[in-house]
C-alpha cells in the first residue's frame, strides 16, 4: 500500500525543513521528484537525499510569488522530467507581527507566497492532470488556519484561506480524477519556528497547547503527504489532515 512507483512530484520550498522530509518521504515511497526554491543552489541536500531512495530528481528555481516562474517552471519540468502527477504546496513564509504593527507589504508577501503562489501552481499543472484522468494536489496549510494564534494574524488567515481553497478545488476538479487536500501540522521545528521556539517560555506555551506535549516531526508530515499522495486516498477530497497531536481539539 502507499506506494508511488512511475509518479512524478513536485515540491515547492523543498531546500529544508517540512519541504524537504516530504520530498524524501515521496521517493521512499517510489516516486521521481520535481524540487523547487527559491534558489536552485539551496536545493543540493535535498537533491542528494531524493538520489539516496534511488529515484530521479530535477531541481529548479520557482518562487512562488512570481507568476512569470510559475508559467515557465512547470512547463520546464513537464518538458525534461516529465507529467507532474502529484504538486505539494509547500512553500510558505511566517513572519509573525501582531495586528497593531502589521504592514500591507507583509500582508502581500504572506498572501503572494502562502496563498495566490499555490493557487497558480495547482492552476498550471491541473489541467494535465485533469486530461490524463489521476492527479493530487497537496497544500500544507496549518493549524493556524483553523485556530488563532496570538501575535501572528495575516499568517493565520492566509492558512484560513488555503483551507477553503482545497476544499473549492477539489470539488471543480473531482470528476476528473484529481484530489485537492492540505495537511495541517502542529509546530514543527524548523528555520520557521527555531527562533521563536528557542524562547523558553514560547516553546512551554507551545509544547502546554499540545495534548501529545511533543512537537510534530517533518517525517511526520512526510507521511500524511505519501498517504494523501497515494492510490488509496482516493476517496480523501477537500480536506484538511491535522497533525497536531491534538492541539486543535479543545
Ligand atoms: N514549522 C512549522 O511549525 C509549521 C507548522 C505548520 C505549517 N507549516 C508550513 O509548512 C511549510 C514549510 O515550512 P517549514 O517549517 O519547513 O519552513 P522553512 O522556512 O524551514 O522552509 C520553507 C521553505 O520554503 C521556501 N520558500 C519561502 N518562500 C518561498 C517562495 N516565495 N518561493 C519558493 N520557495 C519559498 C524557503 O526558501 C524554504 O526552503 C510552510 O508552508 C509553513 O507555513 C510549518
Amino acid at each position: 500500500m502507499f506506494r508511488l512507483d512511475g509518479k512524478i512530484a513536485l515540491v515547492t520550498g523543498a531546500a529544508t525543513g517540512i519541504g524537504q522530509a516530504i520530498a524524501v518521504a515521496l521517493a521512499a515511497s517510489g516516486a521521481d521528484i520535481a524540487i523547487a526554491d527559491r534558489n536552485a543552489e539551496s536545493l543540493a541536500d535535498t537533491e542528494s537525499l531524493v538520489v539516496a531512495q534511488g529515484r530521479r530528481v530535477f531541481k529548479t528555481m520557482i518562487d512562488v510569488r512570481i507568476i512569470e516562474q510559475i508559467e515557465w517552471g512547470v512547463p520546464e519540468i513537464e518538458k525534461h522530467f516529465g507529467p507532474i502527477d502529484i504538486l505539494v504546496n509547500n512553500a510558505g513564509i511566517n513572519r509573525p507581527a501582531p495586528a497593531d504593527r502589521a504592514t500591507v507589504e507583509e500582508w502581500d508577501d504572506h498572501f503572494n507566497t502562502n496563498v495566490r503562489g499555490g493557487f497558480f501552481l495547482a492552476q498550471a499543472v491541473a489541467s494535465g492532470m485533469r486530461t490524463r484522468g489521476w492527479g493530487r494536489i497537496i497544500f500544507i496549510s496549518s493549524q493556524s488556519g483553523l485556530v488563532g494564534i496570538p501575535g501572528q494574524p495575516i499568517y493565520c488567515a492566509t492558512k484560513g484561506a488555503v483551507i477553503q481553497l482545497v476544499r473549492t478545488l477539489g470539488l471543480e476538479w473531482a470528476k476528473d480524477g484529481v484530489t485537492v487536500n492540505s495537511i495541517a501540522p502542529t509546530f514543527v521545528e524548523t528555520n520557521l519556528t527555531r527562533q521563536r521556539l528557542s524562547d523558553p517560555a514560547f516553546r512551554s506555551f507551545v509544547i502546554g497547547k499540545i495534548p501529545k506535549g511533543t512537537l510534530a516531526e517533518p517525517g511526520q508530515i512526510g507521511a500524511a503527504a505519501v498517504y494523501l499522495a497515494s492510490e488509496e486516498a482516493a476517496m480523501v477530497n477537500c480536506e484538511t489532515h491535522r497533525v497536531d497531536g491534538g492541539w486543535t481539539a479543545w
